[in-house]
């Protein structure tokens, strides 16, 4: 990161420290930090908005503060993501937890999202079964969850799975905070495996924001990832591996002789559009493929629909 490569550890130590004198006006004068981190680290410490750092300028700090700050700032410097020094992150309006065990979500996910609600207020009755594989977080199945009418809500069926226990703790968290924890079962599972033993009955949509960072991709943003967990991130094939595997467990359920429609949503990286659909034209055919792009037109979303 760019500030690493400037503020050598001598600084940090020294320099860099917020002294005891200082009011706000002076901490953003004299922090190294760009200033809008500066801004949000400053308001975080004394509980305000960030408005009350130009009402009050010559506000004081307290030592405990300072100290707050100061530390904050060590972290910041060093590159760590604001969504960890404070816990939480946006993502479609809601307010998520977040920790180390989990990826920071993104807003391009966002896209997925709008995808698969657009899909489920379409069909309204018809879907039983939403399933949101990875659920770090549980950002998706969440914001899905809290966009949909009570009446149409309560007759889906949704789940959300993990490798990662620590991960699901997080989104168990999250559910609750949202007060949606009663519509969501929780499931251990690599990919959709735990599908082998529960039936997904009905018209089912999959949703999907799996690791899909290749290894020459992680080493080469390696500094802008490397707090988040390398097992949300990479992935082998060019970042496919997952995908590829996904992609044939929903065929074997497609053959399984169940009735229904199975539908699926993932998150992509633009270069992965060709590789992606010929995967799944050899996994899947003849299934429909939709891809949808970002405000910036790079595609980051695909639509499987068989
Ligand atoms: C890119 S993160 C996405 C998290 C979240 N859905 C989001 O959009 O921010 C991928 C998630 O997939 C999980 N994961 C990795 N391998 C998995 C597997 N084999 N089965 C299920 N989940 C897996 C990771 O633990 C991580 O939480």
């Amino acid at each position: 990161m760019f500030i690493n490569s400037f503020i050598g550890s001598f600084m940090l130590d020294s320099k860099f420290r917020i002294q005891n004198s200082m009011d706000i006006k002076k901490i953003l004068q004299n922090t190294l930090l760009p200033p809008l981190d500066a801004e949000l680290l400053l308001s975080r410490t004394l509980k305000k908005p960030r408005e009350y750092l130009f009402i009050h300028p010559e506000k004081k700090l307290t030592k405990n503060q300072i100290v707050k700050f100061n530390n904050f700032s060590k972290r910041r410097v060093k590159g760590e993501p604001i969504a960890y020094l404070f816990g939480k992150k946006e993502f479609y309006g809601l307010e998520f937890l977040v920790n180390k065990n989990v990826l920071i979500p993104r807003p391009e996910t966002e896209l997925l999202v709008e995808a698969a609600l657009r899909e489920i207020m379409n069909k309204e009755s018809g879907i039983k079964n939403i399933v949101d594989v990875g659920t770090g977080s549980g950002n998706i199945i969440i914001s899905i969850i809290k966009n949909i009418p009570r009446r149409i809500r309560e007759k889906i069926n949704f789940s959300a799975t993990d490798i990662s226990e620590k991960a699901l703790h997080v989104a168990k968290k999250n559910a609750k905070k949202h007060k949606i924890d009663e519509y969501i079962k929780f499931i251990k599972s690599d990919l959709l495996e735990f599908a082998s033993q529960r039936k997904l009955k009905g018209n089912v949509i999959i949703v999907a924001n799996l690791p899909y960072v290749s290894k020459n991709s992680y080493q080469k943003h390696k500094d802008n990832l490397k707090y988040e967990p390398k097992t949300a991130l990479i992935s082998e094939k060019n970042g496919l591996e997952y995908y590829v595997r996904l992609i044939r467990k929903i065929g074997k359920i497609r053959k399984s002789g169940r009735s229904g429609q199975v539908l699926a949503f993932f998150e992509i990286s633009p270069e992965q559009k060709k590789g992606i659909s010929e995967i799944i034209g050899q996994a899947l055919p003849p299934a429909k493929i939709r891809f949808f792009k970002d405000l910036s037109g790079k595609t980051r979303v695909v639509k499987i629909d068989k």
